[in-house]
C-alpha cells in the first residue's frame, strides 16, 4: 500500500486541511482519512456505496436511509451565519439533500467571508439569497416566502450575534428578517468561541430562544479553530444537524414527557489524589447517556450532569461535564427543580482527604498514606430534600452480590422511589459494555408524588437482557406510564 505524506501536498491544500481538521477537532491525517472515506463511499463502483451497481431508481430509494422517507418532499431554508464553522454547512447541504430534503440557502454578509454563494448554490442546486434589499427576491416579499415556503428553518452556524438578534426580534438583514417572519420550526446549531458561549448575555439569549420554542443542537465540546483554544462552542457535525432536522420534519410521534424537566447523572467521578492522579471507576456513562437521549426523544427538557466519559452529547440535551462527586452534587442542586431525577452515575464513594497540591513523590519514608473521606451521597441528598425534591427520584444499584436484597436496602436507605438494580460483576460485562440486565424495584403503589412507604412493599420487575438503549427506552416508557396514571 502506498503512503501519503501530508508535508508534500500543495500549500493551499495543506492550509485547507489544517483549517478543516482544526474545525473538526481531528488530526490532519485523520481528516484526510475521513475525506477519502467520504469520497470513496460515494463512488458508484465502491461496494456498499448507496449508488453501487444501481439497478433502478426504486431499488436506490429502497436503499436510502429509512429516515429519508420520513422527511421526503420536505424543504429547509438554511441560514448560514458568519463563522469558521460555515464550511461545515456546505457539507450539511449535502447531508440534507441525500435525505431528499430541498435546501434553499441564505448567507449572511459575514458568512460570505467564509463560504461563497456560488458553492452553496452549486451544492443545493438552488439560487442563494444574500440581501434583504435585493429587488430580484424582494419584489414579492422574498423574506416572507423564504420564512414560510419551507417546513423548517435551520441556522448553521448560529453565531452569538445572530442569536442575540433573534432573541431581541431584530430584522435588519435578510437572515434576521426571515427568522422574525417565520411561522415554521427553527433549529439552531450554535457555533462560537467558548467564552462567547458562556457569556451571560449569550446564556440569557439561549434561555429566551428556548422559551420561544426554538430547538438547538450543540454546540459540542472540543478544540476551536483558534490556536490552543478548547471548550464548548464547536458547531455540531453536519450529520448530527441533519439527523436533528429529520427528527423535526418527521410526522409527530408521541411525546409523553413533553413539558417535563428530567435531571440525569451519568458516568464515573474522578477524585483527585494530587494534580496528576485520581481515583476512578470503570463506568462508561453509556446507560445514563442512553436514558438522556430516550427522555429527550420523549419530549422532556433534559439536563445531564456527567462525570468524565468519552461520549458525545446526546442531541437536544443540556450536558454539564463535571469531575468529582462534589462538583456533581453542586451542579445537580443548581439544575433543580426537576420533575424526574435519575441518578445513573457511578459516584466514587470516597475521596482523598489529604489531596496533594503538588505531585506526590516517591521518598525513602515509604508509601504516602492516603486518607479517605466519604463523598456526599447525591441520590440520598436529593431524595431527602424538603422543598425541591423531584416528585419521582430514581436511583441505580450497582451490585456484585445479593443484588435484589442490597437494592431493596438501598431504596430504603437513600429514600428514592425506584431503583434500577444491575449486576456489575466483571463476568457480566455491564461496566463499559453495551448490554445490561436490570431489575426495576418500585415502592408498591408509589406513583409520582405519593408518600414514602415501607420497604417490604417493594415490587421487583426483572427485565430480560437488553441493550442499554432498550433499557433506557423501557425506563422512559415506565416513567411516562406512571405520569399518566398519576394525572
Ligand atoms: N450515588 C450517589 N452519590 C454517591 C454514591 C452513590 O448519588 N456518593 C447514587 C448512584 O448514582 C446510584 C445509587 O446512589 O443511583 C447507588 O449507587 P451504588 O454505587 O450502587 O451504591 P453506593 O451508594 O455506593 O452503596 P454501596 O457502597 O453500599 O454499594
Amino acid at each position: 500500500m502506498a503512503s501519503l505524506t501530508i508535508r508534500k501536498l500543495d500549500d493551499a491544500v495543506k492550509a485547507y486541511l489544517r483549517l478543516r481538521s482544526a474545525g473538526n477537532g481531528r488530526s490532519v491525517e485523520e481528516e484526510v482519512r475521513v475525506i477519502l472515506g467520504e469520497l470513496i463511499q460515494g463512488r458508484p463502483d465502491f461496494p456498499g456505496s448507496p449508488s453501487a451497481s444501481m439497478a433502478s431508481p426504486a431499488e436506490a430509494s429502497a436503499r436510502a436511509p429509512a429516515i429519508a422517507d420520513a422527511a421526503n418532499q420536505a424543504s429547509v431554508t438554511l441560514i448560514i451565519g458568519g463563522g469558521i464553522a460555515a464550511f461545515k454547512s456546505l457539507e450539511l447541504i449535502r447531508r440534507l439533500k441525500e435525505r431528499r430534503i430541498e435546501v434553499r440557502c441564505v448567507l449572511t454578509k459575514a458568512a460570505q467571508q467564509f463560504v461563497t454563494p456560488l458553492s452553496a448554490s452549486a451544492l443545493s442546486h438552488e439560487r442563494v439569497y444574500t440581501d434583504l434589499f435585493d429587488p430580484g427576491s424582494e419584489f414579492d416579499a422574498g423574506h416572507i416566502r423564504l420564512a414560510r415556503e419551507c417546513d423548517l428553518i435551520v441556522v448553521a452556524p448560529a453565531t452569538a450575534d445572530l442569536m442575540a438578534k433573534m432573541a431581541h426580534g431584530h430584522a435588519d438583514d435578510l437572515a434576521s428578517a426571515i427568522l422574525l417572519a417565520a411561522d415554521k420550526p427553527i433549529l439552531l446549531a450554535p457555533a462560537m468561541n467558548p467564552l462567547m458561549w458562556n457569556n451571560a448575555a449569550t446564556r440569557r439569549n439561549v434561555l429566551q430562544l428556548r422559551r420561544d420554542g426554538v430547538t438547538m443542537i450543540g454546540p459540542n465540546a472540543g478544540e476551536m479553530a483558534e490556536t490552543n483554544e478548547a471548550g464548548v462552542g464547536r458547531m455540531s457535525e453536519a450529520v448530527e444537524i441533519a439527523a436533528a432536522a429529520v427528527d423535526i420534519l418527521r410526522p409527530p410521534r408521541p411525546r409523553p414527557l413533553l413539558g417535563k424537566r428530567v435531571l440525569i447523572t451519568a458516568g464515573p467521578t474522578h477524585e483527585p489524589i494530587d494534580p496528576v492522579r485520581y481515583i476512578a471507576n470503570r463506568s462508561s456513562g453509556k446507560q445514563g447517556f442512553a436514558i438522556a437521549a430516550a427522555a429527550q426523544a420523549a419530549g422532556a427538557d433534559v439536563t445531564l450532569v456527567s462525570g468524565p466519559v468519552d461520549l458525545r452529547d446526546p442531541a437536544g440535551v443540556t450536558v454539564i461535564r463535571v469531575e468529582s462527586a462534589r462538583d456533581m452534587l453542586h451542579r445537580v442542586e443548581a439544575a433543580l427543580p426537576a420533575d424526574i431525577a435519575i441518578f445513573a452515575a457511578a459516584v466514587a464513594d470516597w475521596r482523598v482527604a489529604n489531596e496533594g497540591e503538588q505531585k506526590l513523590k516517591k521518598t525513602s519514608a515509604g508509601m504516602p498514606p492516603l486518607q479517605l473521606v466519604e463523598n456526599p451521597d447525591i441520590l440520598a441528598t436529593i431524595s431527602k430534600m424538603k422543598d425541591k425534591r423531584p416528585p419521582l427520584v430514581i436511583g441505580f444499584a450497582a451490585e456484585t452480590e445479593h443484588l435484589i436484597e442490597n437494592a431493596k436496602a438501598k431504596i430504603a436507605r437513600k429514600g428514592c422511589d425506584w431503583i434500577v438494580a444491575n449486576d456489575v460483576s466483571p463476568a457480566t460485562g455491564v461496566m463499559g459494555g453495551d448490554r445490561n440486565t436490570v431489575h426495576l424495584l418500585q415502592r408498591a403503589g408509589k406513583e409520582i408524588g405519593a408518600g414514602n412507604i415501607a420497604v417490604d412493599n417493594i415490587e421487583v420487575d426483572s427485565w430480560p437482557v437488553m441493550t442499554k438503549e432498550q433499557v433506557a427506552t423501557e425506563l422512559v416508557a415506565r416513567i411516562a406510564k406512571s405520569l399518566e396514571k398519576n394525572s
